[in-house]
């Protein structure tokens, strides 16, 4: 078939013969996208669930602004800037039991430079025997190599698995998916103790990745309570390096400033990005505790330090507006405005049900996610072969919401500071969405 599209994009995680054409989002405001025909849509995806004070905020624009004017990027190989400095201690202060912050520019670097630090940390103590990595099914850490490795997502990395390193991955309590006759209780246990049988058995783990709170691009699976804190705890018990990823799931989009905080699971490395400027520019850090960064000291020649860096990393553009973000993020108590609003999500439960291709919705804080099902009875899902997202994407689109679905997923992920009445308004829309896509898609 010919590909029509007049355009040198090449677009992500995208069939480009699936289009004839992309929308040109000419401007932003608020929660509104606005096309160039002067179209106006809810960013219902946050802009891939990074906005968190919507489009044109005039005091992220300033902060941008005023840093541009002074020094627009400056390296950190021996130099450091104000920003950079300013923005590291506030993290610092923000996590719990973090000692230094490592600056990239996207969410899978910063996962990269998670695993890298977690690996050299046995080699640096002088551990040779622990190498291999434990995750969750189904986890997502992003599309690099090594990110890719320790977040299989099977559907999305099969055609790169020989070149993948192997990690050892454990089931994940997803309330919707269970194995019959198990309460979820079970079910968490049955999870919790094949991790900690493994564990006992061999001691060659150096880390456990998993997302925290929530595994999200894998179909938004919420973990049980104590999950999570069951699992940092079992690594300490058998001294593996407990890493988490907060990349999609903290600053609040769970509902929390960290979720790791919310599950009492303090971690060896952390990994930020998405919110971290407020979905203005593009920054992530990796952060460590200080067991981990004093074994990374040494003389130069004892070859202990870390191996990382890129051009942009820790730009001081980006960490200005981070830093007038999380700025906000206390002045306007964001976190409590945001644990209020999320309960509007509830009011909508039961409509969003009753759609017969809906097979069950799963909600933390401004993150939901609607299975969509072809036999809902039975649990069928819609093939992964069947592409949903540019059905959902045009139907959202008559109904002035733009909508990026993941697998059978339907994302609502709203850029954080939404109010009471937008968030009404997303969701009448989403829910007449969904019915209009509704004969197209079974
Ligand atoms: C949990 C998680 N980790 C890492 C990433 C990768 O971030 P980026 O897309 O900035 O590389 C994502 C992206 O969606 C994510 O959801």
């Amino acid at each position: 078939m010919l590909n029509l599209l007049k355009s040198s994009v090449w677009h992500p995680n995208t069939q480009m013969k699936e289009w004839e054409s992309f929308d040109k989002i000419t401007n932003g405001k608020g929660i509104w996208l606005i096309d160039s025909d002067g179209n106006k849509m809810i960013d219902a995806v946050a802009s891939m669930w990074c906005n968190v004070w919507g489009h044109s905020n005039p005091q992220l624009i300033k902060a941008i602004s005023d840093q541009s004017k002074k020094l627009q990027h400056s390296s950190q190989f021996n130099l450091t800037t104000e920003p950079a400095e300013k923005l590291a201690d506030s993290l610092v202060k923000t996590s719990p039991g973090m000692h230094k912050v490592f600056y990239s520019d996207n969410g899978s670097s910063a996962m990269e430079i998670a695993i890298k630090m977690a690996l050299q940390y046995w080699k640096n103590i002088g551990n040779e025997k622990k190498t291999e990595i434990a995750t969750l099914e189904n986890g997502y850490h992003g599309d690099t190599f090594g990110a890719m490795s320790v977040g299989y997502v099977p559907e999305f990395f099969g055609k790169f698995k020989k070149q993948l390193f192997t990690t050892i991955q454990f089931p994940v309590p997803n309330k919707y998916r269970m194995l019959k006759g198990l309460t979820i209780n079970d079910y968490q246990n049955f999870c919790l103790d094949k991790i900690e049988k493994r564990f006992s058995k061999k001691d060659n783990i150096a880390a456990f990745v998993m997302e925290s709170g929530a595994q999200v691009a894998g179909g938004v699976v919420i973990y049980p309570k104590g999950f999570q804190k069951k699992i940092s705890q079992i690594c300490k018990k058998y001294d593996v390096l407990f890493v988490l990823d907060e990349i999609a799931t903290g600053f609040g989009r769970l509902g929390s400033m960290l979720q790791y905080e919310e599950q009492k699971s303090i971690p060896d490395i952390v990994a930020y990005g998405k919110m971290l400027t407020g979905g203005y520019l593009t920054m992530a850090a990796t952060l460590a505790n200080k067991k981990i960064y004093n074994s990374f000291l040494g003389e130069f020649n004892d070859w202990k330090h870390l191996f990382h860096g890129h051009t942009y990393t820790g730009n001081p553009i980006a960490a200005a507006v981070a830093n007038q973000n999380l700025k906000m993020y206390k002045k306007n108590n964001l976190i409590k405005k945001i644990q209020k609003t999320s309960k509007t999500f509830k009011k909508f439960y039961s409509e969003i049900l009753e759609i017969d291709i809906v097979g069950d919705i799963r909600h933390k804080g401004m993150l939901m996610g609607i299975e969509i099902v072809k036999d809902k009875s039975k649990k069928i899902p819609i093939s992964p072969k069947q592409s949903i997202n540019k059905i959902f994407f045009e139907e959202g689109k008559k109904n002035g919401i733009y909508l990026r679905t993941l697998g059978n997923i339907v994302m609502i992920v709203p850029p954080l500071a939404i109010t009471e009445s937008e968030l009404n308004l997303l969701l009448k829309r989403t829910i007449l969405t969904i019915k209009s896509a509704k004969s197209k898609v079974v």
